[in-house]
């Protein structure tokens, strides 16, 4: 193709964007077990971090509740894609709650590192943010053994047992390369820091990276769709940031997008978080082709074909009913 004469104005759509396997199975799983259950379905927390998705769900009968507490004695409670801690299942089964557990596969495996390393007296070093929900699963597998560290700042400061017997983990919705600016710090500091066994951060997270990265340079405008609370979808507003986008935001619908950002702007680059519908980024592709950029290029810098199978609690139930 012809390169782009300065200021002629297009939009350069990243790919991949939107939905993850993770996302599509937990979202799945809510809708399977309104229609098979009936509503109310409880959810414990938002099912993925995003609006549209919870308010979409909340029409179709699906009750988002904080703790399992809220949740009426002998109903059904959904755990979210983010992960719970034992003591969460612990007080669902205390209630005597039916559960279906949508914690993503790939969550899972790391909840199940952090068993394993502290099974054998490993100090985990767990990166990610504090208070963020997935953190709060991952920690609470094995709270003595754990340490979050937030930022490279506290990777400067923190202090360990045992530098010998020390493992780093991490959220699975980091930025690629501030992770491993704080690996690095640590890793000066103690020499014998275990890598973990692969990486933590997802399949999804690094490929919509990547795919910014890419775009980020040639951008006079990122707009990112995903909600405040998506920890990717805020990192891909960072990482356009970083990689040359001359100004980059996020919203979660496209009313939000501001006639100002415009001004002088060519190519506009756009992407959504994991747990974006398309449609949301569709309703982002029409206003911009209001505007004047209807030039519109997908740039490809990987495939996914990852599909997840169904919380086995529900596979169980469609099985049963056929
Ligand atoms: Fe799972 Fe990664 Fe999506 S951890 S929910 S595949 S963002």
């Amino acid at each position: 193709a012809a390169a782009p004469v300065a200021g002629e104005k297009r939009v350069l759509l990243a790919a991949p964007r939107g939905y993850c396997a993770g996302v599509d199975r937990a979202v799945i799983a809510v809708e399977k077990a309104l229609e098979h259950y009936g509503a109310p379905v409880y959810v414990r927390k938002q099912i993925v971090h995003n609006k549209h998705v919870v308010s979409t769900l909340e029409e179709r009968g699906a009750i988002f509740v904080e703790e399992t507490d809220e949740v009426p004695e002998g109903e059904l409670v959904i755990f979210s894609a983010h992960g719970v801690s034992p003591a969460v299942v612990q007080s669902a089964e205390d209630r005597g709650l039916r559960t279906i557990d949508a914690t993503c596969p790939l969550v899972t495996k790391v909840h199940r590192e952090a068993v394993r390393f502290a099974k054998n007296d490993n100090e985990i070093l767990l990166i990610g943010h504090e208070g963020h929900e997935e953190v709060e699963g991952t920690y609470g597998e094995a709270p003595e053994s754990t340490t979050i560290v937030n930022n490279p700042e506290e990777a400067r400061t923190i202090e360990v047992k045992n530098p010998d017997k020390l493992i780093w983990l991490s959220q699975t919705t980091l930025s690629v390369d501030e992770t491993m600016e704080i690996v690095q710090i640590l890793r000066e500091r103690f020499p014998n820091l275990q890598d973990p066994p692969s990486d933590d951060i997802c399949y999804a997270t690094s490929n919509r990276q990547a795919a910014i990265k890419k775009i980020a340079p040639q951008a006079d405008l990122v707009i990112v769709v995903g909600s405040a609370n998506s920890s990717n979808s805020v990192r891909l507003v960072e990482v356009a940031l970083e990689y040359g986008a001359k100004a980059a935001y996020r919203v979660d619908y496209a009313h939000q997008v501001d006639e100002n950002w415009f001004t002088g702007v060519g190519t506009v680059g756009v992407t959504s978080g994991a747990s974006v519908p398309e449609i949301l980024v569709q309703d982002v592709i029409r206003l911009l082709a209001d505007y004047g950029y209807a030039d519109v290029s997908e740039v490809v810098t990987a495939e996914e074909d990852i599909l997840f199978s169904l919380p086995k609690e529900l596979r169980a139930t469609l099985k049963e009913r056929g």
